[in-house]
Protein backbone atom coordinates (compact mmCIF):
# COMPACT_ATOMS: atom_id res chain seq x y z
CA UNK A 1 0.00 0.00 0.00
CA UNK A 2 1.14 3.49 -1.23
CA UNK A 3 0.87 4.57 2.98
CA UNK A 4 4.15 2.11 3.63
CA UNK A 5 6.41 3.48 0.67
CA UNK A 6 8.82 6.38 1.94
CA UNK A 7 8.87 9.24 -0.30
CA UNK A 8 10.95 11.66 0.04
CA UNK A 9 10.87 15.69 -1.53
CA UNK A 10 13.82 17.06 -2.82
CA UNK A 11 13.85 20.36 -4.16
CA UNK A 12 15.72 20.73 -7.79
CA UNK A 13 18.52 23.03 -6.45
CA UNK A 14 19.36 19.67 -3.72
CA UNK A 15 18.95 17.16 -6.21
CA UNK A 16 22.76 15.25 -5.97
CA UNK A 17 24.26 13.66 -8.90
CA UNK A 18 23.66 10.05 -7.04
CA UNK A 19 19.62 11.51 -6.96
CA UNK A 20 20.20 12.79 -10.42
CA UNK A 21 20.93 9.20 -11.72
CA UNK A 22 19.02 7.74 -10.41
CA UNK A 23 15.88 9.44 -11.31
CA UNK A 24 17.30 9.29 -14.68
CA UNK A 25 17.17 5.42 -14.98
CA UNK A 26 13.69 5.54 -13.48
CA UNK A 27 12.64 7.63 -16.23
CA UNK A 28 14.78 5.78 -18.78
CA UNK A 29 13.30 2.78 -17.98
CA UNK A 30 9.31 4.14 -17.45
CA UNK A 31 9.41 6.66 -20.68
CA UNK A 32 11.48 3.99 -22.74
CA UNK A 33 10.16 5.87 -26.21
CA UNK A 34 11.38 9.30 -24.59
CA UNK A 35 14.80 9.77 -26.39
CA UNK A 36 15.54 12.63 -24.04
CA UNK A 37 15.53 10.62 -21.18
CA UNK A 38 18.19 8.95 -22.42
CA UNK A 39 20.40 11.18 -20.32
CA UNK A 40 18.60 14.03 -19.22
CA UNK A 41 16.16 14.45 -15.91
CA UNK A 42 13.76 16.75 -17.69
CA UNK A 43 12.12 18.11 -20.84
CA UNK A 44 12.46 21.36 -19.77
CA UNK A 45 14.57 23.10 -17.29
CA UNK A 46 13.31 22.96 -13.59
CA UNK A 47 13.19 26.15 -11.56
CA UNK A 48 15.81 25.76 -8.48
CA UNK A 49 12.50 25.75 -6.30
CA UNK A 50 11.04 23.09 -7.99
CA UNK A 51 10.79 19.86 -5.99
CA UNK A 52 10.51 15.78 -6.54
CA UNK A 53 8.92 13.45 -5.02
CA UNK A 54 10.48 10.36 -5.28
CA UNK A 55 9.64 6.68 -3.83
CA UNK A 56 11.79 4.12 -2.59
CA UNK A 57 12.51 0.95 -2.56
CA UNK A 58 15.48 0.07 0.18
CA UNK A 59 17.55 3.08 -1.06
CA UNK A 60 16.72 2.84 -4.38
CA UNK A 61 14.92 5.25 -6.25
CA UNK A 62 11.88 2.96 -8.23
CA UNK A 63 9.00 6.21 -8.43
CA UNK A 64 9.16 9.67 -9.49
CA UNK A 65 7.16 12.98 -9.95
CA UNK A 66 8.53 16.22 -10.39
CA UNK A 67 6.50 19.50 -9.57
CA UNK A 68 6.73 22.56 -11.67
CA UNK A 69 5.82 26.25 -9.73
CA UNK A 70 5.23 28.78 -12.96
CA UNK A 71 2.46 31.23 -12.92
CA UNK A 72 0.39 30.77 -16.21
CA UNK A 73 -2.42 33.59 -17.30
CA UNK A 74 -6.04 33.39 -17.77
CA UNK A 75 -8.14 35.51 -19.12
CA UNK A 76 -9.43 36.18 -15.31
CA UNK A 77 -5.36 37.26 -14.58
CA UNK A 78 -2.75 35.20 -13.74
CA UNK A 79 -2.55 31.78 -11.55
CA UNK A 80 -0.23 30.46 -9.56
CA UNK A 81 0.07 26.53 -10.70
CA UNK A 82 1.62 23.35 -9.46
CA UNK A 83 2.96 21.86 -12.67
CA UNK A 84 3.09 18.05 -12.39
CA UNK A 85 5.32 16.18 -15.01
CA UNK A 86 7.13 13.23 -15.80
CA UNK A 87 4.98 11.34 -13.65
CA UNK A 88 6.53 7.60 -13.38
CA UNK A 89 7.54 4.92 -11.45
CA UNK A 90 10.25 1.67 -12.64
CA UNK A 91 8.50 -1.42 -14.60
CA UNK A 92 10.25 -3.98 -11.72
CA UNK A 93 8.24 -2.29 -9.37
CA UNK A 94 4.38 -1.27 -11.81
CA UNK A 95 1.52 -2.10 -9.77
CA UNK A 96 3.05 -1.54 -6.39
CA UNK A 97 1.75 1.93 -5.60
CA UNK A 98 4.72 3.36 -6.12
CA UNK A 99 3.29 5.87 -8.84
CA UNK A 100 0.48 6.76 -6.41
CA UNK A 101 2.58 6.96 -3.34
CA UNK A 102 4.72 9.70 -5.12
CA UNK A 103 1.59 12.15 -6.59
CA UNK A 104 -0.20 11.68 -3.26
CA UNK A 105 2.31 13.40 -1.56
CA UNK A 106 2.97 16.07 -4.55
CA UNK A 107 -1.06 16.50 -3.93
CA UNK A 108 -0.48 16.94 0.11
CA UNK A 109 1.93 19.68 -1.31
CA UNK A 110 -0.83 20.87 -3.23
CA UNK A 111 -3.58 20.89 -0.77
CA UNK A 112 -1.24 22.96 2.19
CA UNK A 113 0.16 25.26 -0.56
CA UNK A 114 -0.63 28.63 0.30
CA UNK A 115 1.09 29.50 -2.95
CA UNK A 116 -0.04 27.99 -5.65
CA UNK A 117 -3.62 27.94 -6.94
CA UNK A 118 -4.12 24.87 -8.71
CA UNK A 119 -2.34 21.90 -9.74
CA UNK A 120 -2.37 21.13 -13.35
CA UNK A 121 -1.28 18.11 -15.63
CA UNK A 122 -1.32 16.99 -19.11
CA UNK A 123 -2.06 13.30 -19.24
CA UNK A 124 -1.76 10.61 -21.54
CA UNK A 125 -5.01 9.31 -22.79
CA UNK A 126 -4.86 5.72 -21.43
CA UNK A 127 -2.96 7.03 -17.96
CA UNK A 128 -6.35 9.57 -17.42
CA UNK A 129 -7.81 7.23 -15.55
CA UNK A 130 -4.93 6.70 -13.12
CA UNK A 131 -5.00 10.70 -11.94
CA UNK A 132 -9.25 10.74 -12.34
CA UNK A 133 -8.84 7.76 -9.34
CA UNK A 134 -6.61 9.88 -7.35
CA UNK A 135 -8.73 12.96 -7.71
CA UNK A 136 -8.07 15.01 -10.39
CA UNK A 137 -10.43 16.44 -12.84
CA UNK A 138 -10.19 17.01 -16.63
CA UNK A 139 -10.69 20.61 -18.29
CA UNK A 140 -11.55 21.22 -21.73
CA UNK A 141 -9.71 24.97 -21.89
CA UNK A 142 -8.01 25.74 -24.69
CA UNK A 143 -3.99 25.58 -23.11
CA UNK A 144 -1.02 27.18 -25.04
CA UNK A 145 2.63 26.56 -25.13
CA UNK A 146 4.23 30.16 -26.13
CA UNK A 147 7.34 31.38 -26.18
CA UNK A 148 8.46 35.42 -26.41
CA UNK A 149 4.75 36.54 -25.41
CA UNK A 150 3.44 34.18 -28.92
CA UNK A 151 1.61 31.21 -29.22
CA UNK A 152 3.21 28.39 -30.04
CA UNK A 153 1.46 25.25 -29.79
CA UNK A 154 -1.40 23.88 -28.23
CA UNK A 155 -1.22 21.23 -25.57
CA UNK A 156 -1.65 18.35 -26.47
CA UNK A 157 -3.19 15.41 -23.81
CA UNK A 158 -5.64 15.62 -21.52
CA UNK A 159 -6.00 18.56 -19.09
CA UNK A 160 -6.01 18.01 -15.70
CA UNK A 161 -6.55 19.90 -12.55
CA UNK A 162 -6.47 19.72 -9.07
CA UNK A 163 -7.28 22.21 -6.19
CA UNK A 164 -4.57 23.49 -3.77
CA UNK A 165 -5.06 27.04 -2.54
CA UNK A 166 -8.44 27.49 -5.25
CA UNK A 167 -11.39 25.22 -4.87
CA UNK A 168 -11.69 23.32 -8.41
CA UNK A 169 -15.00 25.59 -8.91
CA UNK A 170 -12.78 28.45 -9.31
CA UNK A 171 -10.95 26.95 -12.26
CA UNK A 172 -11.52 29.86 -14.48
CA UNK A 173 -12.82 29.15 -18.13
CA UNK A 174 -11.49 30.30 -21.49
CA UNK A 175 -8.03 29.87 -23.10
CA UNK A 176 -4.53 29.91 -20.86
CA UNK A 177 -1.15 30.81 -22.01
CA UNK A 178 1.43 28.58 -20.32
CA UNK A 179 3.88 32.00 -20.37
CA UNK A 180 6.31 29.10 -21.18
CA UNK A 181 6.60 25.92 -22.81
CA UNK A 182 4.53 22.63 -21.75
CA UNK A 183 5.63 20.23 -19.34
C1 LIG B 1 1.44 4.90 -15.34
C2 LIG B 1 2.46 4.57 -14.24
C3 LIG B 1 3.02 5.89 -13.72
C4 LIG B 1 1.73 3.83 -13.12
O1 LIG B 1 2.68 3.53 -12.13
P1 LIG B 1 2.46 2.38 -11.03
O2 LIG B 1 3.53 2.52 -10.02
O3 LIG B 1 2.34 1.06 -11.72
O4 LIG B 1 1.05 2.80 -10.48
P2 LIG B 1 0.45 2.39 -9.07
O5 LIG B 1 0.85 0.97 -8.76
O6 LIG B 1 0.79 3.43 -8.08
O7 LIG B 1 -1.11 2.42 -9.44
C5 LIG B 1 -2.06 3.22 -8.80
C6 LIG B 1 -3.41 2.95 -9.41
O8 LIG B 1 -3.44 3.37 -10.80
C7 LIG B 1 -3.78 2.28 -11.64
N1 LIG B 1 -2.97 2.37 -12.86
C8 LIG B 1 -1.67 2.09 -12.98
N2 LIG B 1 -1.25 2.33 -14.25
C9 LIG B 1 -2.33 2.77 -14.92
C10 LIG B 1 -2.53 3.16 -16.28
N3 LIG B 1 -1.54 3.15 -17.18
N4 LIG B 1 -3.77 3.55 -16.63
C11 LIG B 1 -4.79 3.57 -15.73
N5 LIG B 1 -4.64 3.20 -14.43
C12 LIG B 1 -3.43 2.80 -14.04
C13 LIG B 1 -3.45 1.04 -10.83
O9 LIG B 1 -4.21 -0.07 -11.27
C14 LIG B 1 -3.79 1.47 -9.43
O10 LIG B 1 -5.19 1.41 -9.25
P3 LIG B 1 -5.84 0.96 -7.84
O11 LIG B 1 -5.59 2.13 -6.92
O12 LIG B 1 -7.28 0.77 -8.18
O13 LIG B 1 -5.14 -0.27 -7.41
C15 LIG B 1 3.60 3.63 -14.74
O14 LIG B 1 3.02 2.55 -15.44
C16 LIG B 1 4.60 4.31 -15.65
O15 LIG B 1 5.62 4.80 -15.19
N6 LIG B 1 4.34 4.31 -16.97
C17 LIG B 1 5.25 4.89 -17.97
C18 LIG B 1 5.31 6.41 -17.86
C19 LIG B 1 3.94 7.05 -17.99
O16 LIG B 1 3.17 6.73 -18.90
N7 LIG B 1 3.66 8.01 -17.10
C20 LIG B 1 2.39 8.72 -17.09
C21 LIG B 1 2.49 9.88 -18.00
S1 LIG B 1 0.90 10.70 -18.11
Amino acid sequence: MSSNIDVICVQENAITPDLEKQIIDVQRAAFSDVKRFENHRWLIKPGSNDLWFLAQKGKRVVGSVWLHHRTVAAQVGPLKIGGIGNVCSHPDVWGQGFARACLTKAQEYLSHSDQIEFGLLFAGRAESAFYEKLGWRRVENPIWNTAEGKKIKEATGVKMIYPARFPLAYWPEGEISLNGPGW
